[in-house]
């Protein structure tokens, strides 16, 4: 391992806090994730970010977005319940226990307003992408008292904390730590491991993936696994390193030794939570 000096979870583990329905469940009370995400230029953002939730068990999805992704989202996703937003805010979008902002938004005034729609929230944020790029620009989005989750690539957090991107390659763990305790949000830094750590320095490692995940738009399957955990109740910490755990074996299981696409990845992951949870 690269990271000697930081714990793994487990396949028990991620059993053991990975949410199944009993009895007693309907779907608002399995957790309703919101997702923002998509523009007119990336469409593709929003339907993998709604494919990765639906597909890590949200209870339902809602997805709020301008007339383009909304059109894509519509034709892959019947599962989702979709609001065509008019203007840059989700008031009235219904009721949301957790929200993923950012792959695909773009960074422009309305995406800006979004944003601050979003974080203006009293359920958790996973912010990633284009939402990490306006973080970046205006730091004054971060000021909320629920909980937050960055997953940035090493490149994003760079812009996010001002530091040079060789430098934190060189010594990720240190970085990341650094950057959740500095912002006081939890980070999941990507790349060939996935780090997550907090502001009180507690961090994981997670290895379950494959290099095959080094391909355009695996990352925004990711948000949508670890947004659909933490509208199911999870922390921050357990949804970003339950949600690295699954999205890495949904990898390797989508790749098998050939390439995968993110598509594949997200149609993979129920197989790999049934791998995590057979015979727990
Ligand atoms: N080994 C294992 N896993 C890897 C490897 C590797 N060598 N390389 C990448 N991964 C995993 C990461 O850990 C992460 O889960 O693949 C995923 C890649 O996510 P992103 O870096 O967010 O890439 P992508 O999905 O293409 O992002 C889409 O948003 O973040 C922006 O700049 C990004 O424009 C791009 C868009
Ligand atoms: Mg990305």
């Amino acid at each position: 391992l690269p990271e000697p000096d930081v714990a793994a979870l487990g396949r028990d583990d991620v059993a053991g806090l990975l949410p199944r329905p009993g009895a007693e469940s309907d779907k608002y009370r399995r957790g309703v994730l919101g997702v923002a995400a998509g523009s007119h230029l990336y469409t593709g953002a929003a339907v993998l970010a709604v494919g990765g939730a639906l597909r890590a068990g949200a209870g339902m999805v809602r997805y709020a977005g301008a007339e383009e992704p909304v059109a894509q989202v519509r034709a892959h996703w019947p599962e989702a319940v979709i609001t065509q937003l008019r203007r840059p805010s989700v008031d009235d979008v219904g009721r949301v226990q957790a929200w993923v902002l950012g792959p695909g938004l773009g960074t422009d005034e309305w995406a800006h307003e979004l944003a601050a729609s979003v974080l203006a929230s009293d359920v958790p944020v996973l912010v990633d992408a284009d939402g990490l790029t306006l973080l970046a620009l205006d730091s004054a989005l971060l000021r909320r008292t629920a909980p937050v989750l960055l997953t940035p690539h090493a490149g994003e957090l760079a812009r996010l904390t001002g530091a040079d991107r060789a430098d934190i390659e060189a010594d990720r763990l240190r970085h990341v730590r650094a950057a959740a305790a500095e912002l006081g949000v939890t980070v999941l830094l990507k790349g060939s491991t996935t780090l997550v750590a907090e502001p009180s320095g507690a961090a994981r490692v997670n290895v379950t993936g494959s290099s095959w995940l080094a391909t355009g738009g695996t990352g925004d399957v990711l948000s949508g696994i670890a947004g659909a955990l933490l509208a199911q109740g999870l922390s921050t910490y357990d949804a970003a390193s339950c949600g690295a755990y699954v999205h890495g074996l949904a990898g390797r299981l989508a790749a098998d030794g050939a390439p995968l696409t993110a598509a594949g990845v997200a149609t993979a992951v129920p197989a790999a939570i049934r791998t995590v949870t057979s015979g727990s």
